[in-house]
């Protein structure tokens, strides 16, 4: 069938099979480019492996460290004449490279919420592989079904104790507006947001692979957190998701005590804001990035999501020598978008940005791309008036 984007809101509803191929394929050719980094995992398990960051680690450890990798996710699968998600053909396409390199490389779809899938997930690992070295947790999601209790949690993207009104984007048709946000009325918000995105679940993860003996001694684990600018801070860190973040970052010293019998260590690391499913969603957020990826591009130092996660692999996690940590114990890949400079010129032009203003001043176009590249769109590559076959499969999902 002929696939073309399909945008309603913040989500495009429409993915492009070799569209997304294509960005996976970028992406293994940035990570070969580095060269191998050594010392790295060897058998990864990646929880939120399909888009984003996740995607990205997962691309990392296998094509930077030749590691078998499970991927976890929750995404819609092809069918005829019904696309899947992008996370669906991204993975049928990492999963061929994989193979075709000779790489172990399976995945599981469903909710890692859920006991069941946690299930399914030792009892491949222990099937496959025996045991992981590495397990990354990067699960964005709007809601949470408790395993134990039931309860379905919905977050909500709240500033909490006052409105919060600075200007916003409608990246599709440019039009920079004041955006008032109301506050949570209550505790109940915050707890919400806390039950879906906070550390409970990755929690869960390490307590119940750690039981069932499938992590290796000296095993790693890494959440990922963000920080980002004063000017976000009343939608971001100090809002609800903030709450949320405080205690994913406030999970890792519950784990190090989980893991210290096996010589094991979390970590979380703070990256950098870039264009993914999640962050577009996020008012406020998108003009901040645009504005950050004109900065950091004409400073020659803007980077996507794999060349953060390969710098996090490579100059983090499996550096030699000590990890560099801040004051908080945690790993920052973030430092480029918060250095002094970047930070000043970003406020410079936050003050400035108008309807009128954005192509010039902001990189919304940059924005754009790579938003629509999340979904196959947008490369030059591909012929989006040709018919394409929409039924692709996953080889390790029957
Ligand atoms: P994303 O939306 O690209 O990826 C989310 C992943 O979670 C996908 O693989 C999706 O399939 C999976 N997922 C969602 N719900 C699931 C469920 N119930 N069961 C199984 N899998 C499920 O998001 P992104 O942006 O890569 O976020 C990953 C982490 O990185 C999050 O913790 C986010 O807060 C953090 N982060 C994001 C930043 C950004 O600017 N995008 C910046 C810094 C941190
Ligand atoms: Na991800």
């Amino acid at each position: 069938m002929i696939i073309q984007p399909r945008v309603r809101g913040f989500i495009c509803l429409t993915s492009h099979p070799e569209g997304t191929a294509q960005h996976v394929k970028q992406q293994i050719d940035h990570v070969k480019s580095k060269g191998k980094i050594e010392n790295g995992p060897k058998k990864v398990l990646v929880i939120g492996a399909s888009t984003g960051f996740g995607l990205a680690s997962r691309i990392t450890a296998a094509f930077g460290t030749d590691a078998a990798t499970i991927g976890v996710f929750f995404e819609k699968p092809a069918a005829p004449g019904k696309p899947g998600t992008a996370g669906w053909y991204n993975t049928a396409a990492f999963e061929n490279e994989a193979h075709a390199a000779g790489l172990y490389a399976k995945s599981i779809n469903g909710d890692a919420f859920s006991d069941e899938i946690k299930r399914q997930t030792i009892d491949l690992i222990k099937e496959d592989l025996g045991q992981v070295d590495l397990v990354v947790y990067s699960l964005a999601s709007p809601r949470r079904t408790h395993p134990k209790t039931g309860v379905a949690y919905t977050s909500v993207l709240k500033p909490i104790g006052q409105v919060f009104t600075d200007k916003t984007v409608d990246f599709h048709s440019g039009v920079v507006s004041d955006i008032s946000i109301q506050p949570v009325e209550s505790e109940e918000d915050i707890n919400k947001t806390i039950a879906v995105m906070g550390g409970e679940d990755w929690k869960f993860w390490i307590e119940q692979l750690k039981d069932a003996g499938v992590l290796a001694d000296g095993v790693k684990t890494v959440a990922y957190s963000y920080i980002g600018p004063e000017l976000t801070y009343p939608i971001y860190r100090n809002g609800t998701i903030g709450r949320a973040k405080d205690d994913l970052e406030g999970t890792v010293p519950v784990l190090n005590d989980l893991l210290e019998g096996i010589g094991g260590i979390s970590y979380v690391s703070v990256n950098k804001a870039l264009v993914t499913q999640s962050s577009s969603a996020i008012p406020v957020v998108p003009l901040y990035i645009s504005l950050l990826y004109k900065v950091m591009k004409e400073k020659g130092i803007h980077e996507g999501t794999i060349e953060q996660m390969q710098r996090l692999f490579a100059e983090r996690l499996y550096a030699n020598g000590e990890i560099p940590l801040d004051e908080k114990g945690r790993i920052r890949v973030d430092d480029w978008e918060m250095r002094e400079d970047v930070q000043t010129e970003v406020a410079k032009l936050w003050k400035q940005i108008t309807t009128e203003n954005l192509e010039q001043i902001s990189d919304i176009a940059g924005y754009r791309k790579d938003f629509f590249n999340l979904f196959g769109f947008s490369f030059d590559t591909v012929d989006y008036d040709k018919d394409t076959n929409e039924v692709v499969k996953i080889l390790s999902i029957k």
